[in-house]
């Protein structure tokens, strides 16, 4: 029996296209045969537009789901670790108690970096935004990774892919010790990934420092919740850069600079100085009418996402583990805590918000929990590129493996028709 099919009718003709369907999720309509037709679809923004397949990640932003291989992202962040997502998302599978053992250790003993990273590191001022010296030190490594770098051998993406999960944290833990002037701490890896990424960026060598296990938790949760995200801005960035046969390295700094927006990344940057500017529960009314102002650029960061039209279930998470550690902590009132959970009960119950479906998205609480752990404002966006990277990889493998073609948009042309030159 033939598929479905979709018809156009342009100018009198009728075009039939194919109908392709997901295991889940929206059909999409199979418009690469219209090129032949000669017309383009057109789609700024990609609001309606599947670049790719892909078995990896799947969102249902009415309802609020976010499965990863089919595992909804709450049940992974209470019983899996970090580590065991990133196996996940690259090979399809949770890791059976053997293979959980052989990538843990194998993950955990390629964290050192090259000791000429450090050269690099010397040429940035020490005042950089953090996520600026992480373009360029991800974008170093494709100058000392040599080996193992033919992207059209499938065990050379493996090892690419296994170094970037790897020593992503290193890098990290090093612009923040770059950027207060202390010496860097190499890697432990008799340490857990989340507690040894604590250990780099919090240890000095006057004294000994522990890491504290209710931390190590809550950033191993972190680093789950900002694991993958489908086709999100930074992902298609990095299976862009991908698709032309480019150095992994080199496509993971470019998928660095795009999460740096606070449209992206940068918003749970963006959610503190927000909740720090706000600074008291009698000023959020205010806040709430400039969000709503349409002559204000303000915008309430941490709300809103392109997808969700739901609340975000990671928000639902990193609320919950905000609570567990603030309350650990003995923080549990903290005044930006207080700020946030008023902000987000009013903008819940206005109507502007809830006509626009705006809930909180996962930037929302990540920040207070952060600064809570003691890590500083700018290196927010950092630790979302951490946790972001095996998303990236596994997209860019994904991306390879199904020999996929060069990423080309077309577009509708608008600029001046040909004209004899007239310059001078
Ligand atoms: N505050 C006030 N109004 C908003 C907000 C907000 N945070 N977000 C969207 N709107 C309004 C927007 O003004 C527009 O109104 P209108 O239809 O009257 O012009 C409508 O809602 C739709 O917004 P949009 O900008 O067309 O939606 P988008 O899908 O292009 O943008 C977004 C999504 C996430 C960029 C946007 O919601 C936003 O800027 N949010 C704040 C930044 C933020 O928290 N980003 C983190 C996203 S989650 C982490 C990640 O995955 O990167």
């Amino acid at each position: 029996m033939a598929g479905k099919t979709a018809k156009l009718i342009i100018d009198g003709r009728e075009i039939e296209l194919p109908v392709l369907e997901g295991t889940i999720g929206p059909n999409v309509v199979d418009v690469r045969g219209l090129v032949k037709e000669g017309l383009f679809t057109y789609d700024p923004g990609f609001v309606s537009t599947a670049a790719c397949d892909s078995k990896i990640t799947y969102i249902d932003g009415k309802e609020g789901v976010l499965l990863h291989r089919g595992y909804p992202i709450d049940e992974l962040a209470e019983n899996a670790s970090y580590l065991d997502v990133c196996y996940l998302l690259l090979y399809g599978n949770l890791p059976s108690a053997e293979k959980k053992k052989e990538f843990d250790n194998m993950i955990m003993h390629h964290t050192m970096v090259h000791e000429q990273m450090k050269s690099f590191l010397d040429g940035f001022r020490r005042d950089a935004h953090p996520m600026a010296v992480m373009v360029g030190l991800s974008g170093a490594f494709a100058s000392f990774y040599h080996d193992s770098l033919d992207v059209t051998n499938e065990r050379h993406r493996e090892v690419a892919a296994h170094r970037l999960i790897s020593k992503m944290p290193t890098l990290a833990a090093m612009v923040y010790k770059y950027s207060i002037g202390q010496p860097i701490v190499y890697p432990r890896n008799d340490l857990d990934y989340a507690g040894n990424f604590l250990h780099m960026m919090f240890s000095t060598p006057c004294e000994p420092y522990e890491v504290n296990p209710v931390f190590a938790k809550a950033m191993d949760r972190i680093f789950t919740l900002h694991a993958d995200h489908e086709q999100n801005a930074s992902t298609s960035t990095v299976r862009l850069a991908g698709s032309t046969g480019a150095n992994p390295f080199a496509c993971i700094a470019a998928g660095i600079a795009a999460l740096w927006g606070p449209a992206h990344g940068g918003a749970n940057e963006a959610v503190l100085s927000m909740l720090e500017e706000i600074g008291d529960e009698s000023r959020i009314e205010e806040f709430i009418s400039r969000a709503k102002d349409k002559n204000d650029p303000f915008r309430l960061m941490g709300f809103g996402h392109r997808v969700y039209k739901n609340y975000d279930p990671r928000a639902k998470v990193m609320k919950k583990t905000c609570d567990e550690v603030l309350a650990q902590l003995g923080m549990h009132d903290d005044p930006l805590l207080k700020i946030a959970q008023k902000l987000e009960k009013v903008a819940l119950e206005d109507e502007y918000f809830i006509e626009k479906k705006l809930y909180p998205n996962v930037d929302f609480y990540s920040g207070i929990i952060l600064r809570a752990m003691g890590i500083p404002v700018s290196m927010f966006t950092v630790i979302f590129a951490v946790g972001r990277t095996p998303g990236w990889i596994a997209h860019w493998k994904e991306m390879l493996d199904q020999n996929s073609r060069i990423s080309r948009p077309r577009q509708l042309y608008t600029g001046p028709t040909k004209r004899p030159y007239d310059g001078l």
